[in-house]
């Protein structure tokens, strides 16, 4: 049994990028009967960067529900808040004083938000160790990340190796796991799909509202009767994520044929969209309207959790003659 540990921030509702390029094959990865995951929302982390507490609880329950409505298994699979555990926190401390100073003042991550934030806080410094302390207090063995993380990864390891070497092996030295085929979704302006750059989808909206987002997907001006080139249409691209072969390519013929408007594919893409995610949209309004059950599941998943954290912690203290 390996076991595969990922935090999920909670920094929204999870776009169409997210759950093409996070969501969906991290639930692939659970089914294998040879994995056993521990899924957890990074509610600590947010505090980093989001100040207003109804926010960070809101989008807590939101990056659950998705992944919920997605068919994460909360029997198979260890599903958890980051704050019913306080034992990271703890543990995080302990990481603190094997940390060199250099280590953290040259993260990427850290250079880059703090030249960029006017909120520097030494939540934002010592982020890596509290995701380290995240990794290490649950024994992980296989961390799968995005390019952005796999440094925060090898800090986790030297941050485990300095506690070995001043105490005793009482890690697990967890592996980053990074997928190159890994898709890039691309927004409605044709960059990668961000929050940061506002051009997701949510396809949890409301029809109404989720319709306009896709109406709102740049493309050029060819007019209606003339052919188009699918190849360099932000439309046909999102088709192409979600559509099966033999739809993608009625489409391919729709745009060289001619006669064929952007209205027309965009309104087959919000079509597909619907059809596609009929199951998860009702599934995520249902967890949305049931908070109790929400918090049901995720404090269950904190009991499971918990029990691993603390016998970590014990092998820690007593690293440490506490
Ligand atoms: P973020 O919210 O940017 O931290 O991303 C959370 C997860 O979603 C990470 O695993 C990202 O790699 C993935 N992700 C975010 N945006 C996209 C995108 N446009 N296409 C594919 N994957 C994405
Ligand atoms: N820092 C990660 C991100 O920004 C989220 C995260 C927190 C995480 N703790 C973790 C990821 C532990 C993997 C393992 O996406």
């Amino acid at each position: 049994m390996s076991r595969i540990l990922t935090g999920i921030q909670a920094t929204g509702v999870p776009h169409l990028g997210n759950i093409l390029g996070a969501i969906e094959p991290a639930i692939r990865t659970t089914k294998d009967p040879s994995n056993e995951a521990f899924l957890f929302i990074a509610n600590m982390h947010s505090l980093t960067a989001i100040k207003d507490p109804i926010l960070v609880r809101e989008n807590t329950y939101g990056v659950a529900a998705a992944w919920l409505a997605f068919g994460l298994d909360t029997d198979k699979n260890t599903f958890y808040r980051q704050s019913d555990i306080p034992e990271v926190t703890e543990l995080m401390w302990y990481l603190n004083c094997v940390t060199p100073f250099p280590m953290l003042a040259n993260a990427h991550s850290f250079k880059d938000k703090s030249e960029n934030l006017s909120d520097v806080n030494a939540g934002l410094f010592t982020y890596p160790v509290l995701m380290a302390a995240d990794i290490l207090l649950y024994d992980a063995e296989f961390v799968p990340v995005g390019k952005d993380q796999m440094q925060h990864l090898e800090m986790t390891r030297d941050m485990a190796g300095a506690f070995h070497s001043k105490y005793q092996e009482t890690f697990v030295l967890p592996e980053a796991t990074f997928d190159e085929r890994v898709m890039i979704v691309p927004g409605t302006d044709g960059r990668k799909m961000s929050k940061s750059y506002n051009n997701y989808i949510d396809i949890f909206l409301p029809e109404k509202q989720l319709k306009k987002q896709v109406m709102s997907v740049v493309t050029d001006s060819t007019p209606m009767e003339k052919p188009k080139n699918p190849d360099t249409c932000n439309v046909f691209a999102l088709y192409q994520l979600l559509a099966d072969d033999a739809k993608v390519a009625k489409m391919r013929k729709n745009y060289l044929g001619g006669n064929y408007g952007y209205g027309h594919a965009k309104t087959a893409l919000f079509e597909l969209i619907l059809d596609r995610f009929d199951v998860q949209r009702n599934e995520y309004a249902s967890f949305m309207n049931d908070r109790e059950e929400l918090d049901k599941l995720l404090l269950n998943g904190a009991e499971k959790a918990r029990k691993v954290a603390s016998a970590t912690l014990t092998r820690v203290r007593a690293a440490l003659e506490f």
